[in-house]
């Protein structure tokens, strides 16, 4: 049994094969042709944070799989009332197949995957992101045209990462060291990524910048994320000011290659992170982008029950 608690779970050749699944598993969805490997099946998923794409994502892609969902909140479960994460992992775990979560520390979802008789998967937690990253690599290598030799199209590649050394940024570091290309991380100080929580093994696979248009520079990709991730809110306005400078602007995207494109995992904050002409511009696929959490979730929730078919 497999969990994904973080992108590193896997392997750069189940990567290849999750991302020709999702393709196929997407021109199906796109031809409305019925796949329901999942009949008779059901995911959990607790939320703890609030979440539009998440939920809706694996929602709807487990009902298209032809399964069926059980959706949890601290507030309406005994998870809010003190039950031991471990008690709800051996209880929820005998009564359903899946298991997702979004939670706050990573701690917490590698408790109760250590207590789960079913696979679960982070649907974010401070730390990491992974089904986003799953997502943003497999958008990116759809825009490429490149679905047929996936990880060729990422080798080598530059992305610049401009803003919080948050979830996403460790997650984009672990997603580069795995499977073979840099990002130019460009952080305010103070909120740099810490090496040993995104958990990498080196170096190797980042160069830091304190400008951000430096990071911006022949990159392939420029990504970003709100100043102020769920959990932070009461440090909004201290961020609001050591975060001025990286805001994503044209300037910045001229810094990157001219057929460089503009990811952000939403939700945006025009005017902050990101200008309107940027996230709304044409080298922005986050439309597609969202949309996509479906279709690679879709093929991780198959993966993780049936393995490959
Ligand atoms: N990107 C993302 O995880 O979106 P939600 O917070 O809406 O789920």
């Amino acid at each position: 049994m497999k969990h994904y608690l973080q992108f590193t779970d896997l392997s750069a050749d189940e990567y290849a094969y999750l991302f020709q699944r999702a393709d196929f598993i997407k021109d199906k969805f796109k031809a409305y042709e019925k796949h329901h490997p999942l009949i008779d099946r059901t995911l959990a998923m607790i939320f703890e944070k609030a979440s539009t794409r998440t939920r809706v994502s694996f929602e709807a892609g487990m009902y298209q799989l032809g399964g069926s969902v059980v959706h949890l909140t601290t507030g309406d479960s005994q998870l809010g009332r003190a039950e031991p994460i471990e008690d709800s992992a051996r209880v929820i775990s005998r009564m359903v197949d899946l298991v997702m979560i979004r939670t706050f520390g990573q701690d917490k979802i590698e408790r109760f995957a250590q207590y789960s008789r079913v696979p679960v998967i982070n649907g974010l937690t401070n730390e990491f992101h992974p089904c986003q990253i799953l997502a943003d690599l497999f958008t990116f290598i759809e825009q490429r045209g490149n679905t047929a030799d996936p990880l060729a199209c990422l080798k080598g590649r530059v992305v610049a990462w401009v803003g919080d050394g948050n979830n996403m940024a460790n997650t984009w570091l672990q997603a580069a060291e795995l499977l073979g290309f840099t990002v130019h991380l460009s952080t305010p100080s103070g909120y740099e990524v810490d090496q040993a929580v995104a958990g990498l093994r080196s170096n190797e696979s980042y160069k830091v910048f304190a400008d951000p248009k430096q990071a911006c520079k022949g990159a392939d990709l420029v990504t970003t994320d709100v100043w102020t991730s769920m959990g932070f809110e009461a440090e909004n306005e201290q961020r609001k000011q050591a975060f001025a400078d990286w805001c994503v602007d044209a300037e910045m995207m001229a810094q990157a290659k001219p057929d460089a494109l503009f990811m952000h995992c939403l939700p945006a904050h025009r005017g902050e992170e990101v200008e309107a002409e940027v996230i709304d511009g044409p080298q922005s696929v986050v439309w597609d982008e969202a949309e996509n959490r479906m279709h690679v979730q879709k093929a991780l929730m198959e993966y993780l029950v049936l393995g490959r078919q």
